[in-house]
């Protein structure tokens, strides 16, 4: 059963929940393992992936709080952003976006709907996320100063309340597990700003889940990852009255390649091979890593063939089209 702290938090419902999740019998068949897929991509809400349950908990809040604008940030493909705009115009409430990179932004996937959605965008020339952030603050600072009741939602939606968006699908997971008659060894998703991590490691520690949580790294370092992923799983933890255990905090980041948004030959592959054997598409920053790094624990011995594993579908892939 959810703990109430779940049910009684002020949230939107957005999400198509629960997910699909269902073995991968082609892939299954050909590697001849045991994949399950929980398709997060298919949330729905403004073409879905996993920032939609962490908004159904952050838009809530702004709402409490009677904010009139909200405030955030990310690159010009980003999913979060993407349904923030989305979020905002849905309460009533004026989005601003900060937008960054160096590269001049093509008119097409997220940074296109961003546009459609209304949201208002403010561009910084740089590709680092500190720099995004200083921007966002500063302009928050700046819409606070001209009277406006701020709602600030860092990169990613990465904050305790985000955070319970999957802690909700840990137990939703739990019920697709039993209905499909399977206890998994290992669950693996892409893992970028941590609350997706966080919030499944909630539900393991709070229901002594057995199986381990794997996130595949997308971005940064794995140690910087399992340190901010620490604090955020301490934050939210404590809401939930669980105790920290740090040796379930597992990132996994040798698929990121040269950086950030960089394709790498892997994910290529994976994509190709997800999309012509299953009719599932990924993406090249997330979801098309993660699924490399799934492929290669399968082939390289690193779980067993044998026992069900589950790939989260965490989205994003509006980015093909950019
Ligand atoms: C499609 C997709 N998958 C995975 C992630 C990683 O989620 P988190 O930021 O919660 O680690 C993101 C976040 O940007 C995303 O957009």
């Amino acid at each position: 059963m959810k703990p109430n702290l779940l049910t009684n938090t002020p949230h939107c419902d957005l999400a198509f929940t629960p997910t699909p999740c269902y073995r991968l019998s082609n892939i299954s068949a050909d590697l001849e393992c045991n994949l399950y897929c929980k398709r997060d991509d298919l949330t729905g809400f403004a073409f879905g992936g996993n920032k939609v349950r962490k908004m159904e908990y952050l838009i809530a809040d702004a709402i409490e709080k009677q904010s009139d604008a909200i405030v955030t940030s990310g690159a010009y493909q980003s999913n979060f952003c993407r349904v923030t705009a989305a979020a905002g115009a849905f309460a009533g409430i004026e989005v601003h976006v900060v937008l960054g990179g160096t590269k001049e932004p093509t008119m097409s996937g997220n940074y296109l709907l961003i546009n459609h959605l209304g949201a208002r965008i403010h561009a910084v020339r740089s590709d680092s996320w500190e720099d995004w952030e200083a921007e966002r603050q500063e302009l928050a600072d700046s819409l606070r100063k001209q009277g406006r009741v701020v709602y600030e939602m860092p990169i990613g939606g990465s904050v305790p309340l985000g955070a319970m968006g999957y802690v909700g699908a840990f137990y939703e997971l739990l019920d697709d597990f039993k209905r499909l008659g399977i206890n998994p060894t290992h669950i693996f998703f892409a893992s970028s700003s941590g609350g997706t991590h966080a919030g499944l490691l909630i539900g393991k520690w709070l229901t002594g889940w057995e199986g381990k949580i794997i996130g595949i790294g997308t971005a940064k370092s794995g140690g910087r990852l399992s340190e901010e992923i620490r604090t955020l799983a301490k934050e939210t933890g404590d809401l939930f009255n669980t105790t920290l255990q740090p040796e379930d905090i597992i990132v996994d980041d040798a698929y990121v390649g040269e950086a950030y948004g960089i394709p790498t030959k892997g994910c290529e592959d994976a994509i190709q091979y997800f999309a012509r054997k299953e009719g599932i598409f990924l993406d090249h920053v997330y979801s098309g890593k993660a699924a490399a790094g799934v492929m290669d624990y399968i082939a390289s011995g690193k779980v067993n063939r044998k026992e069900p594993i589950v790939f989260i579908h965490t989205g994003g892939n509006v980015e093909l089209f950019a």
